[in-house]
């Protein structure tokens, strides 16, 4: 880039507040705090939809008819069973952690898939449904080869979510928990253009395929400022132990520069509506099971934050409680950002392929700020 060049670019760290493309799948308002899908605000959708319906949507624009409920839903049904080559990988990667395995068994996954190197538009949304159908059952079988346990076939008469929850669990999930963690998944299911989606767009902008967009998605989840912050504001709610300790220890860490995870957002600055709907439920769930302990301590750690820095538009944000609601049902840590991918891939496929349906390959320029030059050439003997 010259000069010259460079006097008329703008540079955002982070690309933060750049506009990087048009979409019509769904829209954060960060001030407001509302989050909208195709142009449904979410809490209309998780009070009366399913995730088959609101997968439907993200993908296709508009709610599904009966009829067109029934044929995705069975579609989706049909493509949940694994191969014993990929249930056998699954095996062998039981030490990783449950994200690196996620990873490579989509990965695997594409690379025997043959109709991944056609890049047209139809072909890539095929493949976004077999991914959507398949991704719960490999989340499922990796929690199952963690934890040393058999795998379990998918019930055919049990919807998306709660069939995610009986594969990883080995149970079924009663009303509440089929509900819960049916909300979870929706409100996972999309959200602006955050780290993993955007990886996902530009992958696909190169005019690979869908395998290839969501292993890159997977990798980007996985980092604890993103996906990864559930697991760790989990550990830092039991390391807190009870309400008592919290002042002392988040204000510790506040005054040594310590983020706090699951507190923050790029674009919320006030409360993440998902974090409300989230949080209401891990206060039901949690005094069921007698560890309101853990709740209690959260909303400690939730009150000190808000007095400390909610002032800076710091609030909990998805993951704060998310984590929390699925231990207080049995899920192990390690599986909480895998829990997330369950829900984002119908995020990553729409807004993949809306972004295919007019691509322009995404090729950002450089604010170079190293020696303009040009220096002495010095030949590599004489090096000092
Ligand atoms: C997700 O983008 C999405 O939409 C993501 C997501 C989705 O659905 O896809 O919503 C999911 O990724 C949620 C975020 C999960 N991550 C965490 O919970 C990690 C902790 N949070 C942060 O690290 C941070 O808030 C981010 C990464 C979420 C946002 O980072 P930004 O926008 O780059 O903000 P920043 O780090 O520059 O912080 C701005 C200021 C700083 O203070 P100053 O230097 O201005 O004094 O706010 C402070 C930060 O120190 N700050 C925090 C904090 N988050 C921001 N201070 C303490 N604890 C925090 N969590």
């Amino acid at each position: 880039m010259s000069a010259s060049d460079q006097e008329n670019v703008r540079f955002s760290k982070g690309l933060e507040g750049i506009v990087a493309a048009e979409s019509s799948v769904g829209y954060v308002d960060g001030l407001a705090g509302k989050l909208v899908y195709r142009g449904y605000d979410v809490n209309t959708l998780v009070e009366n939809c399913d995730y088959e319906e609101v997968s439907y949507l993200l993908l296709n624009g508009e709610l599904p008819n009966r009829e067109q409920y029934k044929d995705y839903s069975s579609s989706l049904r049909k493509k949940r069973q694994l191969d014993n080559d990929t249930l056998n990988l699954i095996r062998d990667l039981k030490d990783t952690h449950p994200m690196s395995a996620l990873r490579t068994v989509i990965s695997f996954i594409g690379a025997r898939d043959n109709r991944s190197i056609e890049p047209d538009l139809e072909t890539q949304k095929s493949i976004s449904i077999d991914l959507i159908a398949k991704i719960p059952s490999v989340v499922a079988a990796i929690n199952r080869a963690h934890n040393s346990k058999e795998f379990i076939s998918p019930d055919d008469d049990l919807p998306f979510s709660s069939n995610f929850f009986y594969q990883a669990l080995g149970r079924r999930p009663d009303k509440d928990e089929a509900k819960m963690i049916d909300e979870a998944l929706i409100l996972h299911a999309d959200h602006g253009m955050n780290a993993s989606t955007f990886t996902s767009m530009v992958v696909i902008s190169t005019l690979s395929d869908m395998y290839s967009a969501v292993t890159a998605a997977i990798s980007s989840l996985k980092g604890p400022l993103h996906g990864g912050a559930n697991e760790r504001a989990l550990a830092l709610i039991q390391r807190v132990g009870k309400p008592e300790n919290a002042e002392k220890v988040i204000s510790n860490m506040i005054a040594s520069k310590e983020k706090i995870m699951g507190f923050g957002h790029r674009v919320y600055k006030v409360y993440d509506p998902r974090a409300k709907i989230l949080k209401k439920f891990v206060e039901t769930v949690t005094k069921k099971n007698g560890q309101e302990n853990l709740f209690l301590t959260a909303e400690k750690i939730e009150n000190i934050m808000a007095q400390t820095l909610g002032s800076k538009g710091i609030f909990p944000n998805v993951d704060f409680y998310s984590g929390l609601l699925y231990y207080s049902v049995g899920f192990d840590p390690s599986i909480f950002t895998p829990i997330f991918a369950v829900g984002r891939i119908s995020g990553w496929t729409a807004r993949s392929l809306e972004y295919l349906s007019d691509n322009k390959i995404f090729r950002p320029r450089g604010m170079y700020v190293g020696n303009r030059g040009p220096k002495e050439f010095i030949p590599i003997d004489d090096r000092q």
